[in-house]
């Protein structure tokens, strides 16, 4: 059994009948789990000379910005409208029912920076696909993205854009 499955709940019809919602506060409760997830969400980036971690609003800053800490990195939000003050770049992005906003600074990330993307989970993949096109439209560097669980049925992998720039994840359900 991976290491991390015991500290994630399974909620059954949450936030809505038919869904199982994977709850990770009780990994984040756990301190020698919670270091060992950081540990293990860096690994595969150590030597990536990462200069900056973005991390998506909400759950995806405090997975992100551990790992910025653990990677000796900047930590840069990722946030939904209305949170950030100007100047701002932003992408819309479709969700399984309506639509999202995800903004950044507009000086956020410096050309050329060396990014890595951070979330807790990757479902439909809207929110990380967006994620990629903000750190484009910065002029950085993308590296990759890291997420504790991946949603496998939802093929976020897919929308993200398959292999070509490397996506990790620690759980797959
Ligand atoms: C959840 C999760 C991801 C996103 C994944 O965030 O934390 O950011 O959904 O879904 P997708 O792959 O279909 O885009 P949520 O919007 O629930 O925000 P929260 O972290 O503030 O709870
Ligand atoms: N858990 C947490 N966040 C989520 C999930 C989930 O199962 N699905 C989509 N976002």
């Amino acid at each position: 059994m991976n290491p991390f499955e015991a500290l994630i709940r399974a909620v059954p019809d949450f936030p809505k009948p038919g869904v199982t919602f994977r709850d990770v506060t009780p990994l984040l409760a756990d301190a020698g789990g919670f270091a060992r997830c950081i540990d293990a969400l860096a690994e595969p980036w150590q030597g990536s000379q990462v200069q900056a971690v973005c991390g998506i609003e909400s759950r995806g800053f405090i997975f992100g910005a551990a790992l910025a800490q653990k990677l000796h990195a900047g930590f840069v939000p990722l946030r939904k409208p209305g949170k950030l003050p100007p100047p701002l770049v932003e992408v819309d992005y479709q969700l399984e029912y309506g639509s999202d906003r995800l903004q950044a600074r507009s000086d956020a990330l410096k050309p050329g920076e060396r990014t890595l993307i951070v979330d807790d989970v990757l479902a439909t993949g809207g929110t990380l696909a967006a994620a990629r096109q903000l750190v484009g439209m910065l002029g950085a560097e993308l590296v990759g993205a890291s997420v504790l669980i991946e949603l496998k049925a939802l093929q976020g992998r897919v929308r993200w854009g398959g292999d070509v720039v490397p996506l990790h994840s620690l759980l797959q359900y």
